[in-house]
């Protein structure tokens, strides 16, 4: 009962004032790939200074109530010396922390993933709290492709997240539960759909029979869109009218929020598809539909840094007025006209 009540309190303060959440949980080889394709170079002390850069942004908690961190970061400290953790909560931003130990390859089925990191799972989540961190995120990962995915993938994955929310929920951790249906691939918007359905079936299933809380857990997952390579295009009204039908259908009431991921949609995409569910079906809603972006939010950012310090605070300012859009579009608010007041 005590529990459900921290549970509550943190998902409140997360989403306060029309706020979302910041995944800035890039594992080292996806962070070092990102470095690379913006000529960053690929250290441990580029990484620290980017994670310090992200969480000194002047005003970041008018718009961000959480920020999800890698194992590396929640243990690092700013350049004076104060955990990156601690600078996050004296802004009023909640740390979380991502405790999945990355997405492997599924024996016996091509192509599809598995998630690891149950193993030990109960006594890191007692250290990643003891760090400050009062919520945690575990990403499952499925792929649509020619026969795929198969049922026992999005069965497997869904009985790891609920292994997983049940153990973050004991120890007080509010679990943020990530099912991402990958936007790869050519498939139609439709495809989509039927899969994400399924996943999230699959998963609510699941954490029935693990007995999580409902009321004590975030969704974070895709929105229902046609496959990158399709050469389907759909308006932001049709996306938002799938997504929101595909989740009415799959999510109970019970689930206080939603924080959609931008699965590699532009930022200008991702806020215009947020705000459409937020705007067009404010009354259908019966959860709160906010964003836990990493692309959608720091790509502008990380682009203008190049790693000098030179361009930090134009970074910084990119970095705050991507949280203000998705924010704007988490409450229906946003207009493409506030994109060139950067
Ligand atoms: O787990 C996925 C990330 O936290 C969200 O990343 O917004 O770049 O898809 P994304």
């Amino acid at each position: 009962m005590m529990i459900t009540k921290l549970l509550k309190n943190t998902i409140e303060d997360l989403f306060a004032n029309g706020k979302g959440i910041l995944a800035m949980d890039e594992s080292t080889p996806t962070c070092d790939k990102r470095f690379s394709s913006n000529g960053i170079p690929q250290t441990l002390e580029m990484r620290r200074n980017y994670r310090e850069l992200l969480a000194t942004t002047p005003g970041l908690n008018e718009s961000i109530g959480g920020a999800i961190l890698y194992d590396e970061t929640i243990r690092q400290q700013t350049k004076d010396g104060e955990p990156i953790a601690s600078v996050l909560m004296n802004a009023g931003i909640i740390p979380g922390i991502k405790v999945d130990l990355g997405a492997k390859d599924l024996a016996g089925f091509p192509n599809e993933k598995i998630t690891e990191g149950l193993d030990g799972l109960r006594e890191r989540l007692a250290e990643y709290k003891s760090l400050g961190a009062r919520f945690a995120k575990w990403r499952a990962v499925i792929t649509i492709g020619d026969g795929i995915p198969t049922r026992t993938c999005i069965d497997a994955n869904a009985h790891a997240l609920a292994r997983y929310a049940a153990l973050c929920q004991e120890a007080g951790l509010v679990p943020i539960v990530e099912p991402e249906v990958l936007m790869d691939g050519n498939h139609s918007m439709q495809r989509c759909y039927d899969v994400t359905e399924h996943a999230l079936k699959a998963l609510f299933d699941q954490l029935y029979f693990f007995h999580v809380d409902l009321e004590g857990i975030i969704l974070k997952p895709n929105m229902v869109l046609a496959g990158k390579d399709s050469k389907e295009k759909n308006s932001i009204e049709e996306v938002a009218q799938a997504t929101v039908n595909c989740f009415l259908s799959s999510v109970p009431a019970a689930v206080p929020a939603i924080a959609f991921l931008s699965g590699g949609q532009s930022p200008q995409q991702a806020s215009q598809h947020l705000n459409a569910i937020n705007k067009d079906y404010k009354e259908r809603l019966p959860w709160i539909v906010a964003f836990s972006f990493a692309r959608a939010i720091q790509q502008p950012c990380l682009e203008a840094w190049k790693g000098q310090s030179s361009n930090l605070e134009a970074a910084q300012k990119l970095l705050y007025h991507r949280a203000k859009l998705s924010a704007a579009a988490r409450r229906g608010e946003y207009k493409l006209a506030m994109e060139d007041h950067g």
